[in-house]
């Protein structure tokens, strides 16, 4: 198998809009497909209504877009945080009023969207940013609004590209999302080839998915605890610590008080739990 390297750099630099900026700059794009993921391309050619809202986080070179607006897509936003990258895709798509090029950092993104569409975002984030993915992308979705898109199902040595396994999302956006699919990809591009996932789940508007501040863990054994007890609380259906502790992911039935949570994990005084504003 080609490498599928996403670029150059070790997994402990800060992947913040400069990182990726450098990487436009020097144009070591080597996750750069060059034209529209296959299975991504076979899924739009199956959605029929042109005027819903689609969304492509952490855009890139958005090839995704491109086939998009040649299909007669009529209302596409990207974003990507990287200045140098967005500066092209002005020109780029410059006059096309289908399409709404942002510059910004998806996690401070607000809007209303029928479609996300995941193409490289996700594994380019630290795995602590996942279940954050999650609650942002309920947030950013309609009642019956549905993240479609590639997941790998592999790990890496160098990262990013940060991998994961079906499991594990099975996991991560359980209760959250509706799963139409998850399965492993018979058409994806040659590097990547059995190597990806094709997902397509629906939000699960009934359920409340709500994000904290989590202080006092510092090490996983504390962890199992922490979440078997919140999620023993009534209409809680999934619990999930990122991997530095500092953020729980709870998607319940009901809105959950404050105060229930904090009697709950009461019994260590250094626990702190705050939501996310
Ligand atoms: C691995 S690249 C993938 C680009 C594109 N999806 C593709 O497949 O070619 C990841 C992209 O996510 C962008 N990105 C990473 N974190 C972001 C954030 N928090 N907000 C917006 N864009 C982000 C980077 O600038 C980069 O363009």
């Amino acid at each position: 198998m080609e490498s599928i390297t996403c670029c150059a750099a070790s997994g402990e630099k800060t992947l913040d809009k400069a990182y990726w900026d450098a990487q436009y700059q020097s144009n070591t794009i080597g996750w750069d497909l060059g034209e529209v993921s296959p299975p991504i391309k076979r899924y739009i050619d199956t959605l029929s209504d042109k005027n819903i809202r689609i969304l492509i986080p952490g855009c890139g070179n958005t090839y995704e877009a491109e086939y998009l607006l040649k299909r007669g897509f009529k209302n596409i936003t990207v974003i990507d945080f990287a200045p140098t990258l967005v500066e092209n895709l002005k020109h780029k798509f410059a006059g096309n009023g289908n399409i709404k090029i942002v510059l910004g950092d998806f996690f401070e993104h607000q809007g209303q969207y029928d479609l996300i569409i995941e193409q490289t975002f996700f594994c380019a984030l630290p795995p602590v940013m996942r279940q954050k993915y999650v609650w942002k992308m309920h947030q950013l979705l309609t009642d019956e609004g549905k993240l479609s898109g590639l997941l790998f199902d592999r790990t890496f040595e160098v990262s990013p590209p940060f991998g994961g396994s079906k499991q594990e999302y099975l996991q991560l956006f359980k209760d959250a999302f509706d799963f139409l699919k998850m399965d492993l990809c018979p058409d994806s591009a040659k590097p990547r080839a059995n190597s990806e996932l094709f997902m397509e789940l629906r939000k699960n508007s009934q359920n409340k998915v709500v994000l904290y501040e989590f202080e006092g863990i510092w090490c996983s054994g504390s962890v199992n605890t922490v979440t078997h007890k919140l999620a023993e609380i009534e209409g809680v259906l999934n619990v999930n610590m990122s991997s530095n502790f500092t953020e729980l992911l709870i998607v319940s039935k009901n809105k959950i008080p404050l105060e229930q949570l904090q009697k709950e994990i009461a019994y260590d005084v250094t626990y702190k739990i705050k939501p996310v504003a």
